[in-house]
């Protein structure tokens, strides 16, 4: 049976889900999207993303389409529809149809899209070896707390990844590592803190990350939030990344360098199971 997809309102198959040439999506990026992690069946930290969403839209000035609660009964009817358990549940708003030009057109709708990825987050091999990470620089725009559209950076920094053999890219801006590719970076020093950027314009404000640093204490771990080098980062006891595709996934190596004794970290894995847990509590809980 085909994926099922949400377009403009309606469900339907993959194949007949068609956008016009003239969507400003496709012409100039101009949107955002948003990325919601599923487990049993249930969205993840539902109110952080859609809290998210609407920071995004304001943003960029498109108007909102929907309420909160036309949002999840959306996105839960498109879970429902595949039968998803476990993955992935994209969503993009781009500001609509209309002739190319690059002032904000009168009177159009937005453009709604959605879809899901299955995909085992859980289980996923690489939350057991941990991945490599290799450093870029971070080439992007100035407002990248918007989760806007606008990847091309982002695709070339992966892409680079990909072919050094590493899983993900962590960009770097001025000595200071920003953030990864799709996903928000953090070490352990030696000393047994957390390190991670502040929030800003510089980064997304990742809604994983502000979950996953409720169980920081949890593991008898301190918190720095402050810039970090790539040196720092060479030189810590731990490294991972948080997305809402992956939760909390080890790092064992950057640049080539082995982190800690190269595989994944005590307290790595202890926040990764803690958010598991914190996740399949309150999923589907809005
Ligand atoms: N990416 N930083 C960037 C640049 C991202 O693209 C993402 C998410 C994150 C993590 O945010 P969150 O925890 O809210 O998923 C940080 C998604 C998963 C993507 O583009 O596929």
């Amino acid at each position: 049976m085909s994926r099922v997809v949400f377009l403009n309102g309606t469900f339907l198959p993959l194949q007949d889900a068609k956008v016009s040439v003239m969507d400003r999506g496709f012409l100039f990026a101009d949107g955002i999207y948003e990325g919601y992690g599923v487990l049993d069946g249930h969205l993840v930290d539902t109110e952080g993303h859609l809290a998210r969403l609407e920071r995004s839209l304001d943003g960029v000035r498109i108007a909102n389409p929907y309420s909160r609660t036309e949002w999840i009964e959306a996105m839960n009817g498109l879970i429902h529809r595949n039968s998803m358990r476990e993955g992935f549940l994209y969503l993009q708003v781009t500001r609509g149809e209309a002739e190319r030009d690059f002032f904000f057109p009168d009177g159009v709708a937005p453009t709604v899209a959605m879809f899901t990825q299955a995909k085992s987050i859980v289980d996923a091999p690489a939350a057991e070896t941990g991945i490599a990470v290799v450093s870029v620089p971070d080439l992007r725009w100035k407002r990248r707390d918007i989760k806007s559209l606008s990847l091309l950076a982002q695709v070339l920094a992966k892409q680079a990844a990909r072919e050094a053999g590493a899983g993900e890219a962590w960009m770097v801006e001025d000595g200071y590592v920003t953030e990864g590719g799709s996903s928000s970076a953090f070490i352990i020093t030696r000393d047994g803190n957390l390190v991670v950027r502040p929030l800003s314009h510089a980064i997304l404000p990742g809604i994983t990350r502000q979950s996953m640093l409720r169980f920081v204490e949890e593991t008898g771990t301190g918190i720095e939030e402050r810039l970090f080098t790539l040196e720092e980062a060479y030189d810590a006891a731990e490294a991972f990344l948080t997305s809402a595709s992956n939760f909390v996934l080890p790092i064992v190596t950057i640049d080539g360098r082995s982190i800690g004794d190269g595989r994944p970290g005590a307290r790595t894995r202890r926040l990764r199971e803690l958010y598991i847990q914190a996740a399949r509590a309150s999923a589907g809980v809005a």
